[in-house]
């Protein structure tokens, strides 16, 4: 039996006294479910102040991202040993909005700059080998463009992120968690069908037993992500390979955020 993980990603949102009164709503919420792990994902700048808000219950924090270097000249970068210092155990890494090639036009230039840090699955697994290596579980975000969709290239691409996120790394002897985000579904309204979503689900569980053992597949844990909701959190959460969800948007509305927690099968 998977434990159902809930993270909330808040993105560049949140000040300090956001996330105290945010994280306040979220205690009470997961106060509720003990069976459901709750994360927050807020900003660096607030990660000091959610922690201690979210001392001594069952929500946990973790971070957006974090750079591969052990220390130096990287302006702007965040390594392990100071997410540790924080006692943050959880990253987020791959997320749809760091990938992406830098620099390539794009019609819309908020776009080109919002959606292009230029992560590549080989920066993905440096990141996924370094938060390792110092204790923390990172969630790897993988998932398709629409383009790559519309192409009948989904199960190739999102097959390939997996495969290439977990190179030199065994998940049978290391926790990591899966993140399906679809990127035509991140921020449009425009959620993946629960029966696509699971399927998805099931082939980054497929991949992971091809890399591993069947058990470390069986023991994976998959989110889906992507415009995610109160009305239709219960659909998702209740498939046989989605085992929690990764949320942005409504995770900054401590009412949505709680009915998605909620809604998780019991
Ligand atoms: P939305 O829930 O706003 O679509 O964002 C999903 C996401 O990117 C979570 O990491």
């Amino acid at each position: 039996m998977r434990r159902t993980i809930i993270a909330g990603n808040w993105k560049m949102n949140c000040t300090r006294a956001d996330a105290r009164a945010l994280v306040a709503g979220v205690v009470v919420a997961a106060s509720q479910r003990p069976d459901v792990e709750v994360l927050v994902c807020p900003p660096y700048t607030a990660l000091e102040t959610a922690t201690a808000a979210a001392a001594g219950t069952n929500v946990g924090v973790a971070a957006q991202n974090l750079f591969w270097k052990p220390k130096g000249a990287y302006t702007g970068q965040i390594s392990a040993a100071m997410l540790v210092d924080l006692k943050i155990s959880t990253v987020l890494v791959g997320h749809s909005e760091t990938r992406g090639r830098f620099g390539v036009p794009e019609p819309d230039f908020d776009e080109a700059v919002l959606r292009h840090f230029g992560e590549s699955d080989e920066t993905v697994n440096r990141k996924v080998i370094t938060a390792l290596a110092a204790g923390i579980r990172p969630i790897i975000c993988v998932g398709e463009t629409l383009a790559e969709r519309s192409a009948g290239a989904t199960d190739v691409v999102v097959a390939d992120q997996v495969r290439k996120a977990l190179q030199n790394i065994d998940p049978a002897q290391n926790e990591v968690v899966f993140a399906y985000e679809p990127v035509w579904a991140i921020g449009t309204g425009e959620v993946c069908a629960p029966d696509e979503a699971n399927r998805v689900c099931g082939v980054i569980r497929q991949t992971v037993a091809e890399l591993s053992t069947q058990s470390a597949a069986s023991s994976l844990r998959v989110q889906y992500g992507g415009s995610v909701k109160p009305d239709n959190a219960a659909d998702l959460l209740s498939r046989t390979n989605i085992d929690g969800a990764l949320v942005g948007g409504a995770s900054l509305n401590a009412a949505d955020f709680t009915a998605i927690i909620l809604a998780a099968p019991v």
